[in-house]
């Protein structure tokens, strides 16, 4: 086995999204059930001191770019402190955070001075009553406010994600794209996946990016960007009226990109992962608590990174969806 993060098929693993928490403030019913999900015990949850050996043992492998998931990373009371101690790694990796915008507003410029690069808000509809549906919460005030402070505080691009569903935002498409060029945030939208918590994805139901596309061709002349500039990004993007602004649409079902993946996962409770839908782990936090070295850390990092498929394998006989839901995995 070679050095670095590889796998089996030659890719690199340069992108390390760190979830530091599986709480929420919202509860988005694609994700999770109302009452919320049964949270991990504290004690099971890494230390900052242990996220931030462990992010190191990653960015001295060749991570360049760290990025902050959840459940919701603002929710982790020492986020700032942790961002600073990312910033302070050598090498110094990009830091990035998916957030769903509560309580940004507050932080955006701590987090900027801490170090922080820039954020992607998730944001399925500009309606507010829609918003408190979807998320069971009256909150869409708190997530414009905090896109806003996000913007002003030069965590840009400050970029907005959505996920698409059908009966929910497909007829609304349009809105939210004019809504952000509107603001100078970069909009993406994502084709939905199945890692709901209650197991309830149906492929038919799915808004694929097809559809999107067509949605917002009715508005808009869309001219996709060479995709030779794409790399490993998720998104397929778009100059929206010949641009400068575009639209992305992350097509993960229809259009996997997992031959140029170039992501690596550590989850709350100190697990690495090494694809959204791996069907198994690689414990850090065991040996971890048990006095295991740096060189030992790193050996079962890259032994759990060369054993990544092919694929995520979505719509094959025998896809089994990961037991953990994605708030617990890191979006
Ligand atoms: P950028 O560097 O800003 O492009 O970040 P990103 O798009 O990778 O990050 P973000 O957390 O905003 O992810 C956006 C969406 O991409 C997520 O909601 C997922 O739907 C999808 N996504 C992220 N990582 C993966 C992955 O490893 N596999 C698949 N299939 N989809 C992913
Ligand atoms: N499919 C696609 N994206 C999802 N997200 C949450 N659940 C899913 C899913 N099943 C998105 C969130 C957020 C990011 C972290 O992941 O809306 O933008
Ligand atoms: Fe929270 Fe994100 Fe899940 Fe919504 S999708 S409930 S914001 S973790």
């Amino acid at each position: 086995r070679p050095g670095g993060l590889v796998d089996q098929f030659g890719r690199v693993a340069r992108d390390l999204r760190v979830s530091v928490t599986d709480r929420c403030n919202l509860r988005c019913t694609y994700c999770m059930p109302a009452e919320g999900l049964p949270w991990m015990p504290r004690a099971e949850m890494l230390s900052d001191e242990e996220l931030l050996r462990v992010i190191g043992i990653f960015v001295r492998d060749g991570v360049t770019q760290v990025r902050l998931t959840g459940g919701e990373p603002l929710l982790r009371r020492s986020l700032v402190e942790l961002v600073a101690g990312i910033a302070a790694l050598e090498p110094r990796p990009k830091i990035a955070m998916t957030t769903n915008g509560v309580g940004l507003e507050r932080v955006a410029f701590g987090l900027k001075e801490a170090g922080l690069d820039r954020v992607n808000v998730s944001l399925d509809t500009i309606d507010s009553e829609t918003f408190t549906q979807l998320t069971r919460r009256d909150r869409l005030a708190d997530v414009e406010a905090g896109l806003k402070a996000a913007a002003d505080a030069g965590l840009t691009p400050v970029k907005v994600n959505a996920v698409a569903m059908r009966g929910i935002n497909d007829q609304s498409v349009a809105d939210v794209l004019a809504w952000c060029l509107e603001r100078g945030y970069e909009l993406r939208f994502i084709e939905q996946m199945p890692l709901d918590a209650q197991h309830a994805w149906d492929r038919t139901q799915m808004i694929s990016a097809d559809e999107i596309r067509e949605r917002l061709s009715e508005r808009w002349e869309l001219t996709p960007l060479p995709a030779a500039d794409r790399g490993s990004a998720p998104a397929e993007r778009f100059l929206v009226d010949g641009g400068p602004e575009t639209v992305g649409i992350i097509a993960s079902v229809s259009s996997p990109f997992c031959a140029a993946c170039d992501r690596t996962r550590l989850t709350a409770d100190g697990q690495v992962r090494n694809c959204l839908f791996s069907t198994t782990e690689t414990d850090l936090r065991g040996p971890l608590r048990e006095g295991a070295t740096d060189d030992e850390l790193l050996g079962l990092v890259r032994g759990e990174m060369w054993r990544k498929r092919r694929g995520h394998g979505i719509g094959d006989p025998d896809f089994v969806q990961p037991d953990r839901p994605m708030s617990a995995i890191g979006g």
